[in-house]
């Protein structure tokens, strides 16, 4: 039975806002996930007749798919939301999520390629592109049967960059707008990409309305990787000034900036509850009476740089013997893609490097590096609420909450040492300590600094940090994109 067309506002990204578990018994459980986009499309609540188009993504999210068939999930499973999850095929599935979205254009925006890791594009390469393609006609077939006459659509990150132009062709009607959470490549390493795909990356997010991105610079990047990849050109706000939009084959897609900030309301609530108390205590005894810490909280991911970040303690222990047995650096590295061999590998890395330093520098009493990979977030907010330093030290990274996230829930003021490489840097870098991500002596320098600043100082730029932080909330964000279409 074909859908009615019903939805006057679609949202499409790879991860839904819901992942199902399959029982031995045949059971589905259902898990709600996080993520500012899904208390960000609470802002419109189910009563607006938006509906969520997203891929199935394991065993359980995909029978849950085969099950509801054409129609959308349980809306006691989303939390109100219409889902349609997409049951595509696993291989076409796997090439265009692992092969394409998550290997080269996730690599190509971070510039993750670096000698020994070199791009490979050959014929299997070849044919992940091909499920690319496929991957995003899906979304594109059942967006377009989704959508109710002028239906606003938005479309979410790398995995979904050409669904824009797919769109367009079937719906004409519909208003597009393309969000990238990603950083987006300078033109020159852009370019690394096969010239059809780096062409037609652009081309699909060209066929939306609007193109927005996290901040100035990533959009900044994506015009110029129009004009030099496609010759097209590129509009400029008053004086000149900033990339206001593209202009292609007789179109003009405009672009945008949306800095999505951290949820105030939900972090102070969150934060404050038994189970974060619980773990609270834990963390404290793990650390020890009198002693400082430095946390950090990411995906095991070769973009948030964890690597060099334990580098950087260690050198800070050897240049500074002054904080031995004085402070413990909490990390938690939880694991993520693991499908991928350079993911796994890294993984691995990191757990050597830090019981490297354990085993150098760790007595009887101290262990240097708390690591810990099981995903916790209640844990996660007990270290922000503890915490004396945050270290947000990414390559590259689109936004990373984890910065805007430390300053709204620590207790007592917390440093933030801070990447000039995150898209927070444009927002927080006035009142964090900012380091170059491939600098381990500087950030090793600013890890000193960050444990020697005094309470006063502290507290008041954590204050500073929260505000500037919250300027724009999940729900604002989105409510700003709408409008925006
Ligand atoms: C980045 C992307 C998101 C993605 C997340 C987790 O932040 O911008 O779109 O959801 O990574 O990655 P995963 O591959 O686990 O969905």
């Amino acid at each position: 039975m074909a859908v009615p067309r019903t939805a006057p506002i679609l949202v499409a990204s790879n991860r839904g806002p819901v992942s199902y578990t399959l029982g031995e018994d045949g059971s589905l459980t259902a898990r709600r996930g996080g993520g500012g986009l899904v208390s960000g499309l609470s802002a419109i609540g189910p009563e607006s007749g938006g509906v969520w188009v997203c891929a199935a993504l394991g065993e359980g999210d995909r029978e849950a798919a085969r099950r509801a068939g054409d129609n959308h999930l349980n809306p006691g499973d989303t939390g109100g939301q219409q889902v349609r999850m997409l049951d595509i095929a696993p291989d076409v599935f796997a090439a265009a999520y692992n092969g394409v979205a998550n290997s080269v254009l996730w690599f190509i925006h971070h510039l993750l390629y670096q000698t020994p890791v070199e791009p490979v594009f050959d014929a299997e390469f070849a044919e992940q592109w091909a499920a690319y393609e496929s991957y995003n006609a899906a979304f594109a077939d059942a967006l377009a049967q989704e959508a109710v006459d002028e239906a606003v659509v938005l479309v979410q990150d790398y995995h979904l960059a050409l669904v824009p132009a797919m769109l367009r062709e079937r719906r004409p009607d519909l208003r597009i707008g393309h969000f990238s959470h990603t950083p987006w490549a300078p033109p020159d390493y852009y370019r690394l990409l096969p010239d059809d795909v780096a062409a037609a990356v652009l081309r699909g997010i060209l066929g939306g309305d609007r193109a927005a991105f996290l901040t100035e610079r990533w959009a900044t990047a994506f015009a110029d990787c129009c004009a030099a990849v496609l010759g097209a050109e590129i509009v400029r706000g008053g004086g000149g000034g900033m990339a206001t939009a593209v202009r292609f084959e007789g179109r003009e897609t405009r672009l945008g900036v949306h800095g999505l900030g951290a949820d105030a309301d939900f972090l102070r609530e969150r934060s404050r509850r038994a189970d974060v108390d619980e773990r609270l205590s834990a963390l404290r005894a793990q650390i020890g009476p009198g002693r400082k810490s430095i946390v950090r909280v990411d995906r095991t991911e070769l973009s948030k740089n964890i690597v060099r970040g334990l580098l950087a303690y260690r050198r800070l222990l050897e240049t500074h013997p002054e904080w031995r047995e004085r402070v413990v650096h909490v990390a938690f590295a939880y694991p993520s893609r693991q499908d991928l061999t350079v993911y796994r590998d890294y993984t691995e890395r990191v757990r050597r490097i830090a019981e490297e330093i354990n085993d150098e520098y760790g007595t009887e009493g101290w262990t240097p590096v708390a690591l810990h990979v099981k995903d916790d977030f209640a844990r996660s907010l007990a270290a922000y609420r503890l915490a004396d330093v945050a270290l947000v030290n990414p390559i590259r990274d689109g936004m990373n909450l984890v910065a805007k996230e430390v300053p709204v829930v620590s207790e007592r003021g917390c440093a933030l040492v801070l990447s000039r490489e995150a898209g927070a840097y444009a927002e927080l870098g006035e009142d964090a300590l900012v380091v170059n991500p491939y600098d381990v002596e500087g950030t090793a320098r600013a890890l000193h600094e960050a444990l020697r600043m005094n309470d006063g100082e502290r507290a008041d730029r954590t204050k500073r940090l929260a505000a500037a932080a919250t300027a724009l909330p999940p729900q604002a964000w989105f409510l700003a994109q709408l409008r925006a279409l």
